[in-house]
């Protein structure tokens, strides 16, 4: 198990760093921001919003253009009780033709950081700021994402995880609603609609900037981090964990 998990972060290129790193997250993380309140956990979905429901909305959906030159929506993918989900940006060709999230190579290292967190790629839950993929994959607009934002909200409540990894700039930039460069979004704990985020790099870029791989899982660690803090802050509060 541990030269399997040794053998995937060498993958990622963070081998011989990441081995000094083999004790589990204790106590809570060294934060820039509070941990928020857990309110979406506690809300229930929009009324009379649930997965099936839902996903033919998202279907047939003709909120903006869009739907005019895709091939099929891409909902989401993944545990729907998961405490993790991941959030990226938009589907691109692959994605677009296959219905399913980050199936390209971006999506195989996704997969990777995936599994050096332990986990697996069915066991977390896997979305995107659009359901529709841009032209050319251009970055979606700012009314695109707005118009798709209730669709993410709503996988949000049902799925009530209890982090949240946005993945890449254009994606944490539209959650947070900021212009503010990557560089400093990273490294911090967010708060989307009461659910914690912390910011990593893409992974179309880190395939083109292998360096950067370390900085990713210094992201993903302040969300295991984190994690373990909430978890940590459920049990004292007595919530079901
Ligand atoms: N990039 C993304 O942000 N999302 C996908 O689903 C695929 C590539």
């Amino acid at each position: 198990m541990e030269s399997q998990r040794r053998a995937r972060l060498r993958r990622m290129g963070i081998d011989t760093w990441t081995l000094k790193d083999q004790s589990p997250p204790h106590g809570p993380p060294s934060l820039s921001a509070p941990l928020p309140a857990l309110s979406v956990t506690t809300e229930s979905p929009v009324e009379g919003t649930d997965w099936g429901p839902l996903e033919e909305r998202v279907r047939h959906c003709q909120r903006c253009p869009l739907h005019e030159t895709r091939t099929q929506t891409v909902f989401g993918i993944g545990d729907m009780n998961a405490r993790w989900m991941f959030i990226g940006e938009a589907p691109g060709e692959q994605e677009d033709l296959k219905g399913e999230p980050f199936v390209g190579r971006a999506g195989q290292l996704l997969d990777e950081m995936i599994k050096a967190l332990g986990l697996e790629r069915s066991s977390v839950y896997i979305a995107n700021v659009l359901k529709c993929r841009p032209p050319k994959n251009r970055d979606p607009l700012p009314f695109e994402a707005d118009a798709c934002e209730s669709y993410l909200v709503d996988q949000l409540r049902l799925v009530s995880p209890s982090i949240l990894v946005a993945v890449g700039r254009i994606a944490a930039q539209n959650l947070l609603k900021t212009t503010t460069p990557i560089g400093k979004l990273r490294g911090l704990v967010h708060n989307y609609h009461g659910i914690p985020l912390v910011v990593t790099y893409h992974p179309a870029y880190l395939l083109r900037a292998q360096t950067e791989k370390r900085r990713a899982w210094e992201d993903l660690k302040l969300a295991r981090q984190t994690l373990a803090g909430v978890t940590l802050k459920r049990a004292s509060d007595g919530l079901h964990l």
